[in-house]
């Protein structure tokens, strides 16, 4: 059985997408047979392990709009740079904006936060880990991956002084979904974009995730001028920028969170 990783936040721009491209590369590197599943209808993390596509005709939008579906059509091989480069290991379920629709309408369908789950039991005896990447909401689409969830990764950062803003109502609506129950999933925040010369903001943030007796990961990932350039190559840090000290961050970040349920 695959365990599910899902990086989520309902704040927008805080390093959701970098995380979920980089700790999925950094599992298949380890050898691990990898999905990244992508659930934000901007599609941001497809285009980028497709190598720059910006259409897809199948996605996971049908994962939501049918009910019957071979969910292994809608895989593709991921890719480094360009769509002849693929990566080893590592596997592509892309997002496109039929999804926004497609969660809409599930909305009335019985147990509607299972859809994702039930589409993951199809797969998941090929894979060891699946990667979610999830939009900046508390839709549907963000329920379905905590129903599917051993791990939840909160990036923080990119927020500035408002970082942690909305943790709390998103912390609760997890645990309304999963409760506090043994096959409830780990969750951890962690610094995503972690720029040293902020110090102010940095204390703060430090006093407010001690106070509120938050989990967090030790491992914090630079603000890092390559990561952005790397995306710009539609190529993940840990490949563009191989033995940078952003790359090892990812590297020890992906090995934290694996460790939380050995
Ligand atoms: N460690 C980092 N160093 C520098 N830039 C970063 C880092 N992580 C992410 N970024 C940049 O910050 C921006 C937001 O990152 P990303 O797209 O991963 O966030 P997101 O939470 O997925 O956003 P959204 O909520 O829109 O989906 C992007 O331009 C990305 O390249
Ligand atoms: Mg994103």
């Amino acid at each position: 059985m695959a365990i599910v990783i899902i990086v989520a936040n309902q704040k927008g721009g805080v390093g959701k997408t970098n995380t979920a491209i980089n700790v999925a590369v950094c599992l298949s590197l380890k050898g691990k047979r990898t999905l990244l599943t992508d659930i934000d209808p901007q599609g941001n993390a497809s285009r980028v392990l497709s190598g720059g596509r910006f259409a897809f005709e199948r996605s996971s939008a049908e994962i939501f709009s049918e009910k019957k579906l071979d969910v292994s059509e809608l895989i593709e091989p991921a890719c480094d740079g360009s769509p002849d480069k693929e990566i080893d290991n590592l596997y592509l379920l892309p997002a496109n904006d039929a999804l926004s629709n497609a969660i809409k309408i599930a909305a009335t369908r019985v147990r509607r936060e299972s859809i994702l789950a039930n589409a993951f039991k199809q797969i998941d005896d090929e894979l060891d880990y699946i990667v979610v990447d999830c939009p900046p909401n508390k839709d549907l689409g963000f329920q379905n991956a905590v129903t599917a969830a051993d791990i939840i990764l909160v990036p923080i950062d990119g927020g500035g002084d408002f970082s942690l803003d909305g943790i709390g109502s998103m912390l609760q609506s997890i645990e309304e979904l999963r409760g506090e129950g043994d096959d409830a999933p780990v969750m951890r925040v962690f610094r995503s974009i972690y720029d040293v010369r902020k110090s102010k903001v940095n204390n703060k943030i430090t006093k407010e995730l001690t106070e509120g007796e938050m989990p967090t990961l030790t491992t914090k990932i630079s603000d890092s001028t390559q990561v952005s350039q790397g995306i710009l190559e539609n190529r993940a840090v840990v490949k563009f920028a191989k033995g940078s000290v952003v790359a090892g961050q990812f590297q020890r970040l992906t090995s934290e969170a694996v460790a939380l349920l050995e």
